[in-house]
């Protein structure tokens, strides 16, 4: 029998996370037909968590909340009527109720399981930013092999994922990061330009790029970056801002836009899995631990940390990095 008390990180009203997450130690309730207890073993954080908890995300929670939306972890109890194959399965947390827990309590049957090949780390990883990065070389441009695509936090899990996935298919890429250290773990990583984010960074990218097309530009910074990556397009490319890490404005650079058919969109996964429903989303992470599997997809974990030492955890979270920070239970 597990420990009947669980721990969580919980938000009674919107702001700053470093002000208002609080450990709370809450009672395990008894299972009911068709309910599982789930121990966490491994939960992302993620810009969005923090955008969630500081109220400004495009999808919000009612209050008092757990923090969280992306982790995995194990089944340790069975309610009535749950069959015996259940216990010691690794499945997703039901991220709707917050992961930043060591324990949650669902029914079986809405659990997504995560295959037994695919750690614990990386399959807590798994289900955001890689379809994300799927999603933005796919719908956007018709790349093809010998092409380039221009994205700004090139050091970001999403960055990294997309350099990932376009080496695979043969596609380059020019990155747009804050620190000079950032050039050769990146390369190691795969990329194929490094630059720092800076208007002059697109003298560079024409230089690497000459002659080849690059349809497809990547945002998700705001801000006068993303003027660096418009500029960097061939005519007619697209930029699709999915992210605003500054909270500044998007600026659009108007000679562009006239002159070169440059065209701006946005995206965002929560909207894709809802308008694509559960089978299309199951299929695009199970298109993610595929590529996983194989090796194409490795998100970097710069370190994980127990759900108590949440501190340090978002402190190293807002530090610069080329990886996640990950909770560990306890
Ligand atoms: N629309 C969607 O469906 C969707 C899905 C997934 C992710 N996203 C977005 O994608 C972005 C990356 O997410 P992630 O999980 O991959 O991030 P991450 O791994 O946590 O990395 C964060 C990135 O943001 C950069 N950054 C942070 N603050 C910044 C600032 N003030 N100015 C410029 N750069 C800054 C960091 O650069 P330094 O290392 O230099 O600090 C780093 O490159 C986020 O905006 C996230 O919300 C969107």
């Amino acid at each position: 029998m597990p420990d009947r008390r669980g721990i969580a990180l919980i938000y009674e009203e919107y702001g700053n996370p470093d002000e208002v997450l609080k450990l709370q130690e809450f009672a395990l309730p008894e299972l009911r037909d068709g309910e599982v207890l789930i121990r966490m073993d491994a939960a992302a954080i993620h810009p969005s968590d923090l955008g969630m908890i500081g109220g400004s995300y495009g999808n919000l929670r009612g209050l008092p909340a757990i923090g969280g939306r992306e982790g995995v972890g194990t089944v340790v109890e069975l309610g009535p009527g749950v069959g015996s194959d259940w216990e010691g399965k690794q499945v997703r947390l039901p991220g709707e109720g917050g992961a930043w827990t060591s324990h949650v309590v669902s029914r079986a049957d809405v659990l997504s399981v995560v295959p037994s090949d695919i750690a614990a780390e990386q399959a807590a990883l798994a289900a955001v930013n890689p379809p994300t990065a799927i999603r933005l070389l796919r719908d956007f441009a018709d790349l093809q092999e010998g092409d380039w695509v221009v994205q700004n936090a090139g050091n970001s899990a999403v960055g990294i994922a997309v350099i990932q996935l376009a080496r695979a298919r043969g596609i380059n890429t020019a990155s747009l990061v804050r620190r000079e250290g950032l050039v050769t773990p990146m390369k190691e990583l795969g990329a194929d330009l490094v630059v720092l984010d800076h208007r002059d960074a697109v003298g560079s990218i024409r230089d690497a790029t000459a002659g080849a097309r690059v349809p497809l530009g990547l945002n998700s910074i705001g801000g006068t970056s993303v003027l660096t990556v418009a500029q960097s397009l061939s005519d007619g490319g697209t930029v699709v801002t999915f992210g605003g890490m500054t909270g500044e404005k998007v600026r659009f650079p108007t000679r562009q836009l006239i002159f070169n058919d440059i065209r701006f969109c946005g995206f965002w996964l929560d909207r894709w899995n809802r308008k694509h429903g559960r089978v299309e989303a199951e299929a695009l992470l199970n298109e993610a631990y595929e590529a996983i599997r194989q090796g194409v997809l490795f998100t970097n974990i710069e370190e994980m940390y127990p759900l108590k030492d949440y501190r340090k955890a978002l402190e190293h979270n807002g530090s610069g990095r080329i990886g996640k920070i990950l909770f560990s239970n306890g």
